[in-house]
């Protein structure tokens, strides 16, 4: 039987470490100034009685109380703790511990503080029953007492055991690093927040990539290119003197997914950032991060030799260009000891790049790996190259052309950075075919957590399936089982350094992503990175459960619904393969969109679509672009027959006809429009789903939700109405049984305009005044 303890239990005086005892109390007044509902008095919330409103700040790391009987069970298994200090300040010669193992005891009592009501008791010895020891074995004697086997953990990883110390039942939370402390703390409270058993503990876990990037497209005016939740998190101007708690915060979130890289600012970058002024502002968040075991990396142009050095070139073979970056990569260092490296976009929407000089993309990359490789620097080279110049018959091919003869040409430091389809961040593409095709190059797996082109702020659109169906994807370069997970990872052609990158979504709302839901793709995004084998589906359960509750009443209807949200998106905007049908904001629909005025062909939506009188689809076959001939013969010879290319990307690959059957029997045209019903209804249901259940959950982030489903649910009408409405026009076939005609007329949908949408940050309004339709 658990011993039931009572809250806020006061050790002898003599019994407790000075400054744990100080670092617990400072922690739960933190967590209570966060807006943590943790009160040593106070029940559990039920259903009953209404939960109370909460906001979002605190993310997925609520640590509300946990309800009976699990209190009791995880009260019996937390009782006290034992942490690195005296002990370990007396094998590290007296000194203190690091702000990351500090990090690491602050959230075990911050969350369990939270969780049962009550700290436990700090120790510097295992007094009784259901201690928790956590350090490493060079910060705790008492762990390197325990001689675990800590080597196959490598420098992130953690073990968390139960174990008997000193004759009593404990759970060490172990690693060979205090950031694997850090991780494996996070992972512990994970279980509790889960309602998972803590008894009996053997768990063990280490990253299986080793750089996990988040990007920030975030302007240094303090705007977000693709941010739809607010400003830039990075609040330049009172840097480096104010160090808002926001940073602490954002820091503790990712660290608790295992996010370890977070590019600052956004790769359509300005040279400000590399000016004394702004790198000390930048050594100053580094320095908050760096206790999180997060490292700073920066977006800067090609061309900032010439704009800041104030040479005539930035030709990466000109040694005086050469010599500015090596001196201006020393400055860095010296400001910043860890700073992981650069993000580039070169030669990719009119942005500066090595082949302005005649060079090769290889070459651009060398020189920035050469300066930074004294210090353990690395690049991050986009392969999102994309100029105006050739390739206009299929932009989807630009990138494999370029970069496939490159390589074996890159420096060890360098990771050429895909995003995850040949185009760009759409509800659903194809797998780069660059994956799997440089062997002898580091290839990193670039993904959106942003919702650019899935409906923003307001949808809910859970990314995790599409993540997955990406790192899932397999390129079958070395036979079966050759999936993009394999290598991202490293393990299918064996390099050393392995990283992934996903564009983040956060920014200065007060639920850092602009909707409750939105915070899902981060956390799925960081969970992946480590681990990109785990299910979609079990790391949406996960998040329900620890962002809103655990009553299955909640967990099981909501994550249905997460999990069917990326296909309904899809369903609705761009089924079938279709992709870039998106108006110029990348939010509505805007099929009818043709190349007029200037603007180049594949930014506009007829380009895709290639929809005529014969038919609808971008031939990529041999009869067309042939960019099926960039994947493995196995792929090319199932993607180009139309017979065996998976329904879901039949038009990305083919132009077929609109009478074209499918395996279903339908023809492609009836098919076309059923997929955009089953989007709009899919939504609809989601909105019926959620209208269930407001009993469990808190009334501010119900309502949110509900307000946002209602606004989905439009927009999903919007496309699914204008979708139809133009491609009927070139069709001309009758819709099939039972699906109503659109409301309105091709020429209402073609005229409907938003003037200003977020994330477009500069973007003159999209129409004049009078074209804004008046609100039905
Ligand atoms: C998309 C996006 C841009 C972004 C670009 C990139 O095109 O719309 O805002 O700059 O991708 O990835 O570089």
């Amino acid at each position: 039987m658990p011993r039931p303890i009572s809250p806020m239990r006061v050790p002898p005086e003599s019994r407790r470490a000075p400054l744990a005892r100080g670092l617990c109390a400072a922690m739960t007044a933190a967590y209570l100034l966060m807006g943590g509902t943790a009160r040593a008095d106070s029940l559990p919330p039920t259903v009953a009685a209404a939960p109370p409103a909460e906001d979002g700040y605190r993310l997925w790391l609520r640590y509300v109380p946990v309800e009976q009987p699990w209190r009791s069970r995880y009260r019996a298994s937390a009782s006290e703790w034992v942490g690195a200090e005296p002990e370990g300040a007396a094998r590290t010669g007296g000194a203190a511990p690091s702000p990351t193992l500090r990090a690491a005891q602050a959230e075990l009592l911050r969350g369990l503080s939270g969780l049962l009501g009550a700290a436990p008791r700090a120790a510097a010895e295992v007094t009784e029953d259901g201690a928790i020891l956590l350090g490493t074995p060079r910060s705790s004697a008492l762990l390197a007492s325990l001689r675990l086997d800590l080597h196959a953990l490598g420098a992130e990883g953690y073990l968390i055991r139960t174990t008997t110390i000193q004759g009593h039942r404990a759970t060490a939370i172990a690693a060979n690093t205090d950031i694997g402390v850090l991780y494996g703390t996070f992972a512990f409270l994970r279980l509790l927040e889960t309602r998972k058993p803590i008894g009996h503990l053997d768990i063990t876990a280490s990253p299986k990539i080793r750089r996990r990037v988040l990007d920030h497209w975030d302007n240094l005016n303090g705007t977000v290119e693709r941010g739809y939740a607010g400003d830039s998190l990075w609040k330049w101007e009172t840097l480096p003197e104010h160090l808002s708690q926001r940073y602490t915060d954002y820091a503790r979130a990712c660290a608790s997914i295992g996010i370890n890289g977070v590019v600052l600012n956004n790769v359509n970058a300005t040279p400000f950032i590399l000016t004394p002024l702004y790198l000390g502002k930048v050594a100053a968040l580094a320095g908050v991060l760096r206790s999180y075991g997060i490292r700073v990396y920066l977006s800067v142009p090609f061309s900032t030799p010439v704009t800041l050095g104030k040479l005539e070139s930035a030709d990466p073979l000109d040694p005086r260009v050469q010599a500015w970056w090596n001196a201006k990569v020393a400055e860095i260092y010296r400001a910043i000891p860890d700073f992981g490296g650069f993000l580039m976009k070169a030669n990719s929407e009119g942005q500066p790049g090595p082949e302005d000089y005649h060079r090769t993309q290889a070459e651009g990359a060398n020189l920035l790996a050469r300066a930074l490789a004294p210090h353990q620097g690395i690049v991050m080279w986009r392969a999102f190259v994309y100029t105006t110049s050739g390739h206009s018959e299929d932009r989807a091919r630009q990138a494999y052309d370029t970069f496939r003869p490159l390589d074996g040409k890159f420096a060890d430091n360098v990771l050429v950075q895909v995003k995850n389809g040949p185009i760009d961040f759409q509800p659903r593409e194809p797998f780069h075919p660059l994956f799997g095709a440089m062997p002898h190059t580091n290839l990193m797996l670039e993904l959106q957590v942003t919702k650019e082109y899935l409906g923003q702020r307001t949808s809910i659109v859970y990314l995790g399936p599409l993540f997955e169906e990406a790192l899932r994807a397999d390129t079958w370069v070395r036979g079966r089982g050759s999936t993009v997970a394999r290598v991202t990872d490293g393990s299918l052609y064996g390099e050393p350094l392995t990283a992934i990158a996903g564009v983040a979504n956060i920014g200065s709302d007060r639920n850092w992503c602009g909707s409750i839901f939105n915070q899902a793709n981060w956390y799925a995004f960081g969970r992946l990175a480590w681990d990109p084998d785990l299910p979609a589906r079990r790391i949406a359960e996960e998040w329900v459960r620890m962002t809103f509750s655990n009553d299955r009443r909640f967990v099981a209807p909501v994550v249905k619904m997460m999990m069917g949200s990326r296909e309904a998106a899809v369903d609705y905007m761009t089924p079938l393969g279709l992709a870039s049908q998106m108006a110029g904001t990348h939010f509505g629909p805007g099929p009818w969109m043709a190349p007029a005025g200037g603007i180049p062909a594949d930014w506009t939506s007829t380009y895709y679509s290639r929809a005529d009188a014969a038919g609808i689809g971008f031939d990529r076959t041999a009869t067309g672009s042939n960019a099926v001939a960039q994947y493995s013969a196995h792929l090319a010879a199932q993607y180009g027959n139309a017979a065996t290319c998976p329904e879901s990307l039949l038009l990305w690959f083919h132009h077929l006809s609109w009478d074209y059957r499918l395996r279903s029997g339908h023809t492609l045209w009836d098919s076309l429009v059923l997929h955009y019903d089953r989007g709009v209804a899919s939504v609809r249901q989601a909105r019926e789903t959620w209208s269930t259940l407001s009993p469990y959950i808190d009334a501010e982030r119900y309502r949110l939700t509900a307000d946002f489903l209602a606004i989905q649910e439009k927009d999903a009408e919007w496309w699914r109405n204008a979708s139809i409405a133009y491609f009927q026009s070139i069709s001309h076939r009758p819709l099939p049984a039972g699906a109503a005609p659109p409301p309105d007329t091709l020429a209402h949908y073609e005229a409907f305009c938003i003037p200003y949408l977020e994330g477009s940050p500069g973007n003159r309004p999209a129409c004049p005044p009078a074209d804004v339709p008046v609100p039905r």
